[in-house]
């Protein structure tokens, strides 16, 4: 057996590697979970793959990413948009549930590094716990993928007025 297909056999179902496929679920994913949201902002959206899945759905998709020219997204900017999402979004994650909570919009985030230091499973239950002290109502779904694919789904407890039906 060649060495590369060797060590794909040996990796276990959790190694801690992304799934290619995982812009294509997650998009399925928000879909159905949040079929109203129509404008979409992608936080931490790197080479835009997301993006392009959103797009291909009919979403209106803008993404953010530090290594664009719009890159950082902090509370202030204006809130033109029905649904946050972050996949894998790194030191920007705390930042979406932030935002969510702020802004009163619904959220969708598949955590991957922290910026704390935690390791995994600590790092979910904090921001389950943020969100739910910042007043947001938290589900947790699993993507069928390999690799970090637990998705925490953020539902404000109370909605805005404008956007209220995305979470229909
Ligand atoms: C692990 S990559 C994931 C990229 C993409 N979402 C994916 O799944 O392939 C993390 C991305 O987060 C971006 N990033 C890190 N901190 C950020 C921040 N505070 N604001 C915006 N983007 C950030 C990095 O530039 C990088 O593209």
């Amino acid at each position: 057996m060649r060495e590369r297909e060797r060590r794909l056999t040996l990796w276990p179902a959790d190694f801690p590697v992304a799934d290619l496929r995982r812009f294509e679920l997650f998009a399925e994913l928000l879909v159905a979970q949040f079929p109203a949201a129509q404008r979409v902002y992608d936080v931490a959206g790197g080479m835009g793959k997301l993006n392009a899945e959103l797009t291909a759905r009919g979403r209106e998709v803008t993404t953010f990413d530090t290594r664009w020219k719009r890159g950082e997204v902090t509370l202030a900017e204006p809130c033109v948009c029905d649904l946050v999402v972050g996949m894998h979004p790194d030191g920007a994650t705390r930042i979406i549930v932030e935002y969510a909570a702020h802004h009163g919009v619904p959220a969708a985030v598949v955590p991957c590094c922290a910026d704390n230091g935690m390791s995994y499973k600590p790092w979910m239950r904090h921001l389950a716990e943020l969100g739910t002290q910042l007043g947001l109502d938290v589900e947790e779904v699993e993507l069928s993928m390999r690799g970090r694919a637990r998705v925490l789904l953020l539902r404000p407890r109370r909605q805005r007025t404008m956007g209220a039906s995305a979470t229909a």
